[in-house]
């Protein structure tokens, strides 16, 4: 109750530009050392940058995401996003957010559209249901080319904790496991997948 008046709260504040410029900033430093953070601002979106051109979904936007948007356009990356929550489309790229659900992203998306798909903090989060897992994992390698990549993150423990993707058999069968990186951060535990399509 607590936390959804809260969201409330932040979510009018946003809809004014100088609230809403205070908010992600606030929100981005409580999260950038965080070692799942730290490395996608170190590793992973250097690397979307360094194959450009390229394009890219980046899935669910939050205050904290937007920075990530930025770089990602600033280095001429065609970047998309899409959040089921219409709330969340302020933290999205303009002129490129989709209100959507994941699990039906190639009824919105065109096949093999993107190089890149980055999904982190979905499953889980929103995508928790073994069938709606499968669901969203098949979905999204309908939209990605043959040899693009999807990176999986998920998480080990506490409520959002998933079983591992890799476990099900749509996962096998539509991407090849690249680079498995487990962070020991609590109380999530999460885990990156690095995913090639088939
Ligand atoms: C914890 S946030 C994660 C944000 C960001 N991707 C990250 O890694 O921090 C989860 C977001 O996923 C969105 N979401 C949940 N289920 C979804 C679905 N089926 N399709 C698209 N977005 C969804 C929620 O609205 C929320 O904004």
């Amino acid at each position: 109750m607590l936390r959804a008046t809260k969201q409330l709260i932040l979510s009018a504040l946003a809809s004014f530009p100088p609230t809403r410029r205070a908010i992600e900033a606030i929100a981005y430093r409580e999260m950038r050392n965080r070692p799942p953070r730290a490395y996608t601002e170190r590793k992973l979106l250097p690397a979307v940058v360094g194959a450009v051109p390229v394009r890219v979904l980046y899935v669910g936007c939050a205050s904290y995401t937007l920075r990530y948007l930025r770089y990602l356009t600033a280095h001429h990356v065609d970047c998309w996003t899409i959040d089921l929550d219409p709330m969340k489309a302020k933290w999205g790229v303009k002129g490129r957010h989709i209100i959507g659900d994941i699990t039906q992203a190639d009824t919105l998306f065109a096949p093999a559209h993107f190089d890149w798909v980055i999904m982190t903090g979905i499953l889980g989060w929103g995508v928790d249901s073994v069938p709606a897992v499968e669901l969203s994992i098949s979905s999204v390698a309908n939209i990605i080319r043959p040899g693009g990549t999807l990176l999986l993150g998920w998480n080990r423990r506490s409520s959002h904790a998933i079983p591992d993707p890799m476990e099900l058999t749509i996962t096998g069968e539509r991407f090849r496991l690249i680079e498995r990186i487990p962070f020991e951060s609590p109380p999530f535990y999460p885990v990156y997948d690095h995913l090639r399509r088939a």
